[in-house]
């Protein structure tokens, strides 16, 4: 098959739900309970024991689970906090919900996730924790950066909205590699409910105050109250918020959670079969796993060299031409105008070469072999001069 005969579009990423998923919803529409009640606690404990961590709280996106675990790691107004700006602008607005300053580290130019080498000369005195991204699924340099963080005495949380079942050292990510890991439910992601995201933490104490703080920091859960045979009242000692996941999304992901292993292998399978392709092609530079680390996948992302014989835009705007999706890289935050004040653009220089010059390709679970020897094949067509 060649480009000539694609009828309709390659989309650049598919959510999966089927029959089971839709049975399961209906299943809680049915049952009266909506909001955040047993599916969101089965989910918890299910998520708990797939990533090997004590703890899993369930929240309304990622970006409040990060909001959620800084404000719970101590972080107030006039901290820094130290991020990657490759990354999407959620994880700089989760430190100023919190009332701090993002401060931008740049990043490794082999694997797109922040650079320990790049640390100390950010931290100042006002530094009070660590940010660290795992970009598009692919594990950041943990070990490093928690090592750095120790010596400073700073907190470090994971952003790993992109990495449920990407592995660091053979643990998962989300077992106590940090204070806390924060994934994202959202459609671009592996696991969906629609939106939503869940803080992972072995410490119980951290765990008991993320769940009160959820719901306006409410004394007692929906959950208890519903269940005591005794009147009870509850009190609300501080300000919180309302960022409950709803039980029809638990629902959702209980099913999405049964199929993730499968998912994570085809697609480790299509980004091999990538790889493998696209290596006739010098001016397109596959993604790197290092040895320790194992990507899931979430999004396949290659870099152009500068001898590609066209601009990346150029490269997406031909291939939508011919019916295939793709995506500009990961954005870089300080270019946006609520950061761009922090630092000089050319602070970063692999942010901005990476910026600039990564596209990602169609990867879903239900991509058929056809389809991606489509996108293969239209890249062949346009490296020819
Ligand atoms: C690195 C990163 N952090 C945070 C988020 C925010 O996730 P959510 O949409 O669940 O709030 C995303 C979403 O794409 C992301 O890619």
């Amino acid at each position: 098959m060649s480009t000539a005969t694609l009828t309709k579009t390659i989309p650049v990423a598919r959510p999966f739900i089927g029959r089971e998923e839709e049975a399961a919803v209906l299943e809680v529409l049915r049952s009266g309970w909506v909001s955040q009640g047993p599916r969101v606690a089965e989910f918890e404990r299910r998520f708990a024991e797939y990533v090997g961590a004590a703890h899993a709280i369930a929240v309304s996106s990622c970006t409040t689970a990060l909001h959620l675990a800084l404000v719970t790691a101590g972080v107030g107004p006039g901290d820094e906090v130290l991020c990657p700006t490759l990354s999407f602008i959620a994880t700089a607005n989760s430190i100023r919900y919190a009332a701090a300053a993002p401060v931008f580290v740049d990043v490794d130019p082999a694997t797109y996730n922040m650079d320990p080498a790049c640390i100390e000369a950010a931290i100042t005195p006002r530094t009070r924790a660590i940010l660290i991204v795992h970009q598009i699924g692919l594990p950041a340099a943990i070990s490093e950066i928690c090592e750095i963080a120790s010596r400073y005495g700073l907190a470090v949380i994971e952003d790993a909205a992109c990495a449920i079942g990407s592995e660091y050292q053979g643990r998962r990510i989300g077992q106590p590699h940090t204070l806390m890991a924060c994934f994202s439910f959202h459609p671009r992601k592996i696991l969906t409910t629609g939106e939503g995201g869940m803080i992972t933490t072995a410490d119980e104490k951290l765990a008991d105050r993320i769940r009160k703080l959820r719901q306006h920091a409410m004394s007692v859960s929906d959950l208890t109250r519903h269940s005591s045979s005794q009147i009870v009242t509850e009190s609300y000692p501080e300000v919180g918020f309302n960022y409950r996941m709803t039980d029809m999304q638990a629902a959702l992901g209980l099913v999405q959670l049964q199929r993730l292993d499968d998912m994570i292998a085809r697609r480790r399978y299509l980004a091999a079969r990538y790889s493998e392709a696209l290596a006739q092609f010098e001016w397109l530079l596959p993604p790197v796993e290092p040895s320790g680390s194992r990507h899931n996948f979430q999004s396949y992302m290659v870099r152009l060299a500068d001898s590609a014989p066209l601009s990346r835009d150029q490269l997406m705007q031909e291939m939508l031409d011919r019916g295939i999706s793709t995506r500009r890289g990961i954005m870089a935050i300080h270019r946006e105008s609520p950061y761009s004040d922090r630092r000089p653009t050319s602070y970063f220089p692999e942010t901005e070469s990476v910026t600039d010059n990564c596209i990602i390709l169609p990867l879903f679970h239900t991509m058929t072999e056809e389809e991606q020897d489509c996108v293969i094949d239209c890249i062949r067509q346009l490296s020819q001069p």
